[in-house]
C-alpha cells in the first residue's frame, strides 16, 4: 500500500522506485492512493496513467476526489477507480473494487472516509458491512484504505473490521504513523501510511503559502512542492486460503 501521492514529486519518486520495489518484495498487488496527484488536488487520466502504467493496481481516493472535473466521468469508466463508498449516494463511481492479480486471486479493495474532522459523509462503519455483503465470496484478500483526520476513527474503523478483513489502514493525513501491527482476528493494520512526496513541505505543499495562510488568515494559493520526494509504503502479506495477514512491514525510500 502507497499512501497519498502527491502531485509531480509523488510520481517521478514512484517512477524511480517502484518497478525495483515490486521486485525486490516480490509485490502482487498494490494499491495507492490517488486524491492528490494532480498537482495536489484530485487525479485526472494522465497522472492515473502514470501511475497505474509503474504497477499501481488500484487507485483509492478522499476528500479531493472531485477536485478535477473531469474524474466525474472517468470514475465510472475504469474499475480501478474507488471512491469512498460512504459519500452520498448521488456519487459516481463505486465505494469497492476487485482486480485479479497475475497468480489469478481475486483482491477486494474497499474505500471509505471518515467523519471526524471532516465532511458531513454517510456512516463509515455502515458503510463497511453494506460492501462486506456485497463483495463476492471468493476473493482472496480484502484490503481497506480508511481516509480519515483521525487516528482514534481510523483505529476504531481497524478493530470494527478485525477479523473480517485482511488489512485497514489509513492515509489522509500524509503523515506516517509507527504503529503497524497484526490484530488479533488476522487483521493487518497501520493509522496511516504517510504520503509519497516531499517532506521538506507542510503536508506536501510549499511552506511559504501554506505558513502565511496559518500566520495571517488570508487566501493564499496551495502549490505542491514539486522535487525531493520521499516514498513511505507499507507491505502485508496475506494468506490467500484464510484471508488473514500474517507480516505488516513500512518502508521508506529517502528522497535521492
Ligand atoms: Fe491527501
Ligand atoms: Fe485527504
Amino acid at each position: 500500500m502507497i499512501g497519498d501521492i502527491i502531485g509531480r514529486a509523488g510520481r517521478r519518486a514512484l517512477e524511480e522506485h517502484l518497478p525495483r520495489l515490486i521486485d525486490k518484495y516480490s509485490i502482487d498487488f498494490t494499491v495507492a492512493n490517488g486524491e492528490n496527484l494532480a498537482s495536489g488536488f484530485g487525479l485526472n487520466r494522465k497522472t492515473a496513467d502514470e501511475v497505474f502504467s509503474l504497477g499501481v493496481d488500484v487507485l483509492t481516493n478522499g476528500n479531493h476526489c472531485w477536485d478535477q472535473r473531469e474524474f466525474l466521468l472517468l470514475c465510472d469508466e475504469d474499475d480501478r477507480f474507488v471512491r469512498p463508498m460512504n459519500f452520498s449516494s448521488h456519487a459516481p463511481g463505486r465505494g469497492w473494487t476487485v482486480l485479479e492479480t497475475a497468480a489469478g486471486h481475486k483482491i477486494a479493495v474497499i474505500n471509505l472516509i471518515g467523519q471526524i474532522f471532516m465532511g458531513p459523509w454517510d456512516c463509515p462503519f455502515a458503510a463497511a458491512d453494506r460492501a462486506l455483503e456485497e463483495i463476492p465470496d471468493d476473493v482472496s484478500a480484502i484490503v481497506v484504505d480508511m481516509h480519515a483526520e483521525a487516528t482514534s476513527e481510523k483505529m476504531g474503523m481497524g478493530w470494527y473490521l478485525n477479523g473480517r478483513v485482511s488489512c485497514v489502514y489509513g492515509t489522509h493525513t500524509h503523515v506516517p504513523t509507527c504503529d503497524e501491527t497484526i490484530m488479533p482476528g488476522g487483521t493487518a493494520y497501520q493509522s496511516d501510511i504517510g504520503m509519497t512526496a516531499s517532506y521538506q513541505s507542510i503536508i506536501g505543499m510549499k511552506v511559504e503559502g501554506a505558513l502565511k495562510r496559518m500566520v495571517e488568515r488570508l487566501p493564499q494559493r496551495f502549490e505542491a512542492v514539486e522535487r525531493g520526494a520521499s516514498i513511505f509504503a507499507t507491505v502485508v502479506t496475506i494468506d490467500t486460503s484464510t484471508r488473514r495477514a500474517t507480516n505488516i512491514q513500512r518502508i521508506h525510500i529517502p528522497p535521492a
